[in-house]
Order: structure tokens, then sequence, then C-alpha cells
């Protein structure tokens, strides 16, 4: 039987700087992914990576820590956003060492700095527009040199409990061979990512299907904030293709249908540079409001000029010429808010340990712990998933260093027998509905009523229909009956996750009747910290979403009133 001290489901930026800080701690690691490494999202990521290493400025690490906290709309934990903002510098030194090729400042030689929405310095260490690919093959290359096992196009299903409802190892489609497979493990750390494929259009990759958070709630841990979903200001219409805040940063401006520069009606100090919750509403009012042009509004980067275009955004000109047709250097490009990045994930402390379940760990955009609060700044999620990620691995080491001979390797294969049985069932359906006819239905509907503003009808709504797709899942026919290379299969069980997780956004965001961060309620438009000034917890009990809250932790700022 296959076992490990550590298992890190994920192989994306967080898992693989989790099992790197687990192998440097002394204990045999191993990696399970459903894609090859460097085919994880955390390559999609482009403009940057947020340290205040003050290369160009004066910079400290308490500006951070002011900033992520206000842009967090004051429901980050600021112990956790402390340990974010300490630890980046010497995070990023650590990547500069392992061979992480920064684009450096012209005149100093020193690791360059771009402006980022909601900073308050340029903080954003960058590699052109590329920035989470070369980190992703940065720490795989350090994954090889550690020679860390890595089990490639294994699917995980389930998590394996002992007698105590510990974590013991994870159950997981090995899709090369069509068979299930038992992998013991005395902790289990869960870095999938997020789950933007929720919605369509999403910046995110057909993978990100919250695979984890899914695991997890389905164990019997809550998800933590899940009603806090990101609208990234610029994405392509109607693809969704992300454009990076470091257009933005580079000095890009927004247009509406009037030649308008509109940022300076809606944030007169950082215009384009706001936070991205305030950005991204600015632009669906102008398009609400009849300023669109055919719902997008216009990036408008000429004026950078070819040598710049070129230099630091060569991606972004590749991408709006493929998918929007248009050549940024000659004209600007139309754009609108997208789904981009769960604030919400598996509620876990400042270590990566989920309190619900021993032995279990999460980091990245799969945990929430919470750094970003109800809005996320750019540049700090994959801040998070190295810094967090080295500080859960570390921690999982050392759990599974203290625990008791045994315990974790008892996995058997047995533990296997609720997947078969389950993939069993849905393989010899032959009638019911399809899980992409689901898919369908539910990204609309997140789209449609659980977007960028929000009301309680059409929360309401939206719930009623998540409902009805979840009872019409549980009949469910997957069309491949074959056992190797599933896809059907696996797209089916993630689609059985998007459900659970929607059912959890819905049922946080009607509760919360206030407007904060990237939760704007219409009917509800003010903060209200008397009231919700706290953690939404989602349990899943009986097939029903429980809701329950925790309290935000404060150490240095107390919430102020938040303009940009
Ligand atoms: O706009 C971007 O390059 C995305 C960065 C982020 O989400 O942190």
């Amino acid at each position: 039987m296959l076992s490990h001290d550590v298992v890190v489901v994920g192989a994306g930026l967080a898992g693989m700087r989790a099992a790197i800080a687990a192998h440097e701690a002394g204990v045999d690691v191993a990696l399970v992914t459903k894609v090859h490494p460097v085919r994880s999202h955390s390559g999609a990521a482009q403009g940057g990576i947020n340290a205040a290493l003050g290369n160009q400025t004066d910079d400290h690490p308490d500006n951070h820590t002011f900033d992520t906290v206000k842009g967090a709309d004051y429901i980050g934990d600021q112990d956790a956003i402390e340990i974010l903002c300490n630890n980046a510098p010497g995070e990023i030194i650590q990547l500069e060492h392992w061979g992480a090729v920064f684009s450096r400042h012209e005149s100093t030689g020193k690791i360059a700095q771009r402006p980022f929405g909601g900073a308050g310095f340029p903080r954003t260490c960058f590699a052109a527009d590329l920035t989470g690919l070369v980190i992703l093959h940065t720490l795989y290359t350090v994954c090889v040199k550690y020679d860390i096992p890595t089990y490639e196009e294994w699917f995980v299903t389930d998590l394996v409990q002992d007698d105590h409802g510990g974590c013991a190892g994870v159950v997981a489609y090995d899709m090369v061979h069509g068979t299930i497979q038992t992998i013991g493990a005395k902790a289990v750390v869960l870095a999938t990512g997020g789950a933007g494929r929720v919605y369509r259009p999403s910046t995110n990759s057909h993978s990100s299907t919250g695979d984890g958070m899914g695991l997890a709630l389905k164990a019997g841990v809550p998800l933590k904030d899940m009603e806090f979903m990101q609208f990234h200001p610029t994405t392509l219409n109607p693809s969704g293709v992300l454009v990076t805040e470091g257009a933005r940063g580079e000095g890009g401006y927004l247009l509406n249908s009037e030649g308008e520069r509109f940022m300076s009606k809606y944030a007169p100090n950082k215009l384009e540079l706001a936070s991205r919750d305030v950005v991204s509403r600015s632009e669906a009012t102008e398009i609400l409001e009849g300023r669109g042009i055919n719902g997008s509004v216009l990036l408008d980067l000429r004026h950078l000029g070819r040598e710049k275009i070129m230099e630091r955004l060569p991606q972004i000109r590749e991408l709006a010429m493929a998918f929007a047709g248009v050549d940024p250097i000659e004209a600007p490009i139309p754009i609108r808010p997208g789904a981009h990045y769960h604030m919400g994930g598996v509620h876990v402390d400042s270590w990566g340990a989920a309190p619900h379940m021993q032995g279990l760990f999460a980091a990245g955009e799969c945990a929430c712990v919470s750094v970003h609060g109800a809005n996320r700044l750019g540049g700090n999620s994959l801040l998070e998933a190295v810094v967090f990620g080295a500080r859960t691995g570390g921690a999982a080491a050392r759990y599974a260093s203290q625990i008791f001979n045994g315990r974790g390797i008892q996995a058997t294969p047995e533990a296997a027998r609720r997947t078969e049985e389950e993939i069993r069932i849905m393989l010899e359906r032959t009638k019911g509905p399809k899980q992409h006819e689901l898919r369908d239905v539910l990204s609309d509907t997140m789209q449609e009523k659980v977007g960028v503003f929000r009301t309680e009808s059409d929360l309401r709504e939206a719930q009623a229909t998540v409902e009805d797709l979840r009872e019409q899942f549980k009949g469910v026919v997957v069309t491949d009956k074959g056992r190797t290379f599933n896809q059907s299969l696996i797209h089916t069980i993630e689609t059985g996750y998007l459900l659970d997780l929607a059912a959890t956004m819905v049922a946080g965001a009607v509760e919360r009747t206030e407007s904060r961060g990237a939760h704007s309620r219409t009917d509800h438009p003010e903060r209200d910290d008397e009231n919700w000034m706290k953690h939404t917890l989602s349990y899943l009990e009986d097939d029903q979403i429980r809701l329950d809250y925790s309290e935000v932790t404060v150490t240095k700022f107390q919430p102020q009133v938040r303009s940009y």
C-alpha cells in the first residue's frame, strides 16, 4: 500500500511550496495532482507578487499590512496579514535564489516593482506579465531536484479518516491505469486552488473546480467566507481571459463610450489603481448606465508605446490580438469585470491547520486563512501561495513527525470502497442529466445572479436553481463508460463539487445583509460593522448548508471608512 508522512494535493504554487518546505523539514512528502505540475492554474497569474522590498521607495511591510487590511474591507484576520506581509521579502529572495527571473530595475539592477491596485507604494515584483508561470517553473525545478514523488494525473476523490476522525490519507483515481488507489498519510495538505469555474466566463482554467474545498466540505470541515468572489476589472469579452492589472500599473487607463476616464468619478485619488472591487463596480455601473460599448469598457495602453508594451506586457498583447482581435499598440482593448479569485476557502488557522479535522491542512486559494477578507489586493495571491504554502508545509511536517507511529499509514484499500461504489453507480446509470448540462445552468446562473452587484431576490432565485441542480445531480449520467482517462467521469465529480460550493456561496451571500468588499448588495449598500464584522462558516450537514459565524482578529487597525 502507498503511504507517505505528508501528502500534498495539488501542485501549483502553494502545493509545490508546501512540499518543498515539508521535504526540507525532513519528512517523506509526495504531491498528488490531476494535471502535470507546470499546467497548474498558478501559471496563468500574470502581473506579479507583492513584497515591501523597498527597492524603489522606502516601503515597509507595515505599509503592506495596512493596504491589505484596508483592501480586505477590514474582515481579513490581521495577525495572519502581518505574517503574510512580514514574510514577503524573504520569500521573494528565496524564489530569486532558486532561479526565478524577475524583471529588473533599469538603473539599479534590483528587482523591479510596479504599482498595483490598492497599494500605497510600487510593491509588485514581476517577470514581465508571466510571473505565475516563471515561479511555477522555478518551484518545479526545486521539486525535481529534491526528487519529491509526484502522482501526476491522479484525481483525489476522498479524504481517508481514521477511527478518531483525523485525516489519514486520500483516495485517488489514477487516470492512466483507470484504478482507484489509497495513499496513506499522517498529514494531508489541500492546495487545489480556487473554484472560479463556478462562473462563466472566468479567468480560471478549466481545472479550477474547487476540488479541495469540495473534499473538505464533504468530510465535515467548514468553508469560510464563501460569499466573497472577486471580479477582476479587466477580462476580455466574451472569453473571460485575464488582462493583467499590471497593464494599469504600467499606466494604462479606462475609458467609457464617451471617451471619459471615468474612474475619476469613483476613485479620485487612485483612479484605475483603486482596489479591484471598486474598479469592477465602477465599470459595471458605466456599462449598466449605458456608457459601455457592447457590454465592455475600454482599456487604453496606446500611450505606453510599442517598446514598453513589448517589454512589460508581451503576453497581454498576444492575448488581446488572439482573443479580442485588437493590437493594444494600435487600439484600446474592450474589457469588463470577470470572475477571478475566491477569497473564501477551507477554514484554517495561520499555520494552515483545519481546526475541525486533525491532520488536515490547506494552503493557497483553496484555503481561507483569512488574509484577503472581503477583497484581495492584486499581487497578494501568489504571495499567499508561497508564504502560507511554506508555512503550512512546515507545520504539516512537524505534525507528521510528532504523532505516534502508525497513525495515517493505517489507510487501507478499504477506504477506497466509497469512491468505488459511487463511480460504479455513476457509470452504470444510463438515463439522466449530463454534467455539462447542469454545469452550464450553474455557471450562467452564478454569473447573472451572484455577480458584481447582488440583491436578495436574485440571490434567492440562484439558491433555488442551485438546489434544483444539486437534486438533479443525484441522477447524473457519465457518458464515457471506460475506466482509463475518463474525463467525463472527472468532470462529473468536479461538477458535484462546484454545485456544493455554489450552495455555500449563495447561502452566505443571502444572509450577509451588508455591502463589504466584493460582496455588494444593492439592497443593503452600506458596510455594517456592528452586525457583520464576522466570518461566515459553511457546513454541509445532511446534504444541507448550515451557516455559523466566527470572530475577526483585529490587531493594529480599527475599521475605517474605505475610499481610494
Ligand atoms: O492582474 C493580474 O495580473 C492578476 C494578479 C492577481 O490576481 O494577483
